[in-house]
């Protein structure tokens, strides 16, 4: 970002970070049938949200070793499921990508989303309140700052911003959360979290939302299946056998009847990422969250992501939701067969959320730099003609 005037980025090289997430966005953009207009200002954003590191040529590394995604993509894209509507595309990048150090990750991070909050009209606010909280001057954790977009028709993004608890050390994490809660008069809710092992986002959304949410994200290792369906502290929520069933399915038959760690056979065991969840509050008089998400890193359950695609579309059947788009999605980010590597799709999650019907959310890896060869690799002729 230069400060020029919005949208003037030039179009960034062949070959370049920019490329090829400029041609992904695009696609997807069609997929979840945006407006051309539109989709071309949210490339061009996102190009511009990148900054110096979009016309990186793809050939070099990664420009830092972002947790975004698990090749160091500092982008990841998603699309959010409901029944009798097209997905919402979202877009997940880390606008510090490449500052060099979480300290001038922090800083850019900031700078880029103030600018585009100016430009939409989108108040900071929250953030600002808690800048102190996140952004210590020695910062420590797996980032500095986060933003996610929620591409709608009209060209102005709903905005996410997502903040790391353990930038004071992650033994101070719980507290920062703590503080941070209170700060912005949900003065209960830290109590009302169930434990987990990690405090892993602080999030927030940004202006115009019709509930702006502060969520909370948990990690779980190897927790049973049973006690995962039992995690939610909404009041009304989801039962615990549906959250149960969404876990079972999303992890596969491989699955244990601990819920996760299937016994790997000869292989050795995969090392996985734990489950996620994520509370969400927006009445700070209620106390209570309104909303719970469950994340499976399904990539690390499946073979391949011609099987993770199945587990996606499956479920998404079970909840009156058109998987159409799904298959799509996969061929709009990369030319590879599912079967032929695994960790496009990253993580299937299942969103409650009060005066909502439930969503599904599809995480879509953009593999830039990397494609984690599959589990069992599949002969083409199996899946000739598919
Ligand atoms: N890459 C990180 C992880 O795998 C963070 C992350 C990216 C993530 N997208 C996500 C976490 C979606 C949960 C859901 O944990």
């Amino acid at each position: 970002m230069t400060g020029s005037e919005p949208g003037a980025a030039q179009a960034p090289d062949a070959g370049t970070l920019g490329a090829h997430v400029t041609r992904q966005l695009l696609r997807l953009s069609e997929i979840a049938g945006l407006p051309d207009v539109d989709s071309h200002i949210y490339a061009r954003t996102l190009v511009e949200a990148l900054g110096p590191v979009s016309g990186r040529p793809l050939d070099l590394p990664p420009p830092s070793d972002s947790f975004l995604s698990d090749d160091h993509t500092p982008v990841e894209y998603s699309l959010s499921f409901e029944p009798g509507r097209a997905p919402t595309l979202r877009v997940l990048l880390e606008p510090g990508a490449g500052a060099g150090g979480l300290a001038r990750s922090g800083r850019t991070g900031l700078r880029v989303l103030r600018e585009l909050a100016g430009r939409w009209g989108v108040t900071t606010t929250p953030l600002d309140e808690l800048e102190d909280l996140f952004f210590p001057p020695s910062p420590e954790g797996p980032l500095a700052l986060w933003c996610a977009l929620e591409l709608r028709p009209g060209g102005v993004p709903r905005v996410k911003a997502y903040l790391n608890p353990a930038a004071n050390g992650p033994a101070h994490a719980a507290k920062t959360v703590r503080k941070a809660l209170k700060r912005l008069g949900h003065r209960r809710a830290f109590k009302a979290l169930p434990d987990g092992d990690r405090h892993l986002f602080f999030a927030l959304d940004l202006g115009d939302w019709d509930e702006p949410r502060v969520k909370v994200y948990l990690a779980h290792h190897d927790l049973p299946a049973a006690q995962v369906g039992g995690l939610s502290r909404m009041d009304d929520g989801p039962e615990p056998a549906e959250i149960e069933e969404f876990l079972r399915a999303a992890t596969g038959p491989e699955t244990g009847a601990d819920g996760l760690a299937g016994d790997g056979g000869p292989q050795p065991r995969i090392v996985r990422r734990p489950l996620q969840t994520c509370h969400a509050f927006t009445d700070t008089a209620a106390g209570r969250p309104g909303g719970f998400t469950l994340y499976v890193p399904v990539r690390d359950h499946a073979p391949h992501d011609g099987e993770a695609l199945a587990r996606a579309t499956a479920l998404l059947r079970r909840y009156g939701m058109d998987p159409a788009p799904l298959q799509p999605a996969l061929a709009a980010v990369t030319s590879r067969r599912p079967e032929d590597g695994v960790g496009l799709v990253a993580y299937l999650g299942l969103a409650h959320q009060h005066g909502r019907p439930p969503r599904i959310m599809t995480y879509i890896s953009s593999e830039a730099y990397e494609v984690r060869p599959p589990a069992a690799p599949v002969p083409a002729e199996a899946t000739a003609g598919r």
